[in-house]
């Protein structure tokens, strides 16, 4: 039985005051929620802040990135042990536009993946085909090889403890999100490769969120698909009303 998970992810947005009333709103209205696990993953300039303010809450805490060495000279990043210090449990780990934008590889999320399940956090490992790859009918190709690189050399424990998030690139912040029954095709291969890069039941074990335009109208119908385990929410995660609203819709499934 995997349990829904929910995470915000805010992206480089917000500030101080209003990232704290969000969570403070949050608080509130997922109040009473047990059957739904929920991340919010700030800007890390605020992480020991809202840790703070959600002490006691059942609300989770991620980070949207971190880096896999220890400490040392590597200008402007954050290490695991950093993010834990401030009470993090979770990091998302290799999102589509830090794999665009900065150049991120699947090597490089490996190595990160590594150094998140070593110090005990949470990882969400994100992967996703841009438009033109699924138009060339390379989607499973595409999402299969980023599913090997990122996670080579994971022992099965190791495996069950990461969550997937399956983000189709062209379904990011567009509106255009994927139907139920495509994201359902691919969240089941996924768990296909997992059987046999691992074992089957591992792939049983593990939580495959899907990412991209989740909204609450149409959150339910997404995680009524036997292999959608939980949504990585990116501008529907900004408001109380409609993050609220995506958890209630979770809550409300019984599988
Ligand atoms: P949107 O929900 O804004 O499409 O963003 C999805 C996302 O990238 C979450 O990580």
């Amino acid at each position: 039985m995997r349990k829904i998970f929910i995470a915000g992810n805010w992206k480089m947005n917000l500030l101080k005051s209003s990232a704290t009333a969000l969570v403070q709103q949050l608080m509130d209205s997922l109040k009473g929620i047990s059957n739904v696990d929920v991340a919010v993953c700030p800007p890390s300039v605020y992480l020991g802040d809202l840790a703070a303010t959600l002490r006691g809450s059942a609300i989770g805490l991620g980070a949207q990135n971190v880096y896999s060495k220890p400490d040392g000279a590597y200008t402007g990043e954050l290490s695991c042990a950093m993010l834990q210090d401030v009470g993090c449990q979770y990091v998302i780990l290799g999102h589509s536009e830090r794999r665009a934008i900065f150049g991120e590889t699947d090597a490089l999320v490996n190595e990160k993946l590594k150094a998140v399940l070593a110090a005990g956090l949470t990882p969400i490992v994100c992967i996703g085909e841009t438009l033109e790859e699924r138009e060339a009918g390379r989607t499973t190709d595409v999402v299969r090889g980023q599913c090997r690189g990122s996670l080579a050399g994971l022992t099965e424990e190791q495996m069950k403890k990461t969550v997937l998030a399956y983000e189709p690139v062209w379904a990011i912040g567009t509106g255009k999100t994927a139907t139920p029954a495509q994201a359902e095709e691919v969240h089941a291969d996924i768990r296909a490769l997992l059987s046999t890069l691992f074992s089957p039941s591992t792939a049983e074990h593990v939580i495959i969120q899907y990412g991209g335009s989740v909204k609450a109208d149409n959150a339910l119908e997404l995680l009524g698909q036997p292999n959608i385990d939980g949504a990585l929410v990116g501008g529907a995660s900004l408001k109380s009303d409609s993050f609220t609203a995506i958890v209630q819709a979770a809550a409300a499934i019984k599988k």
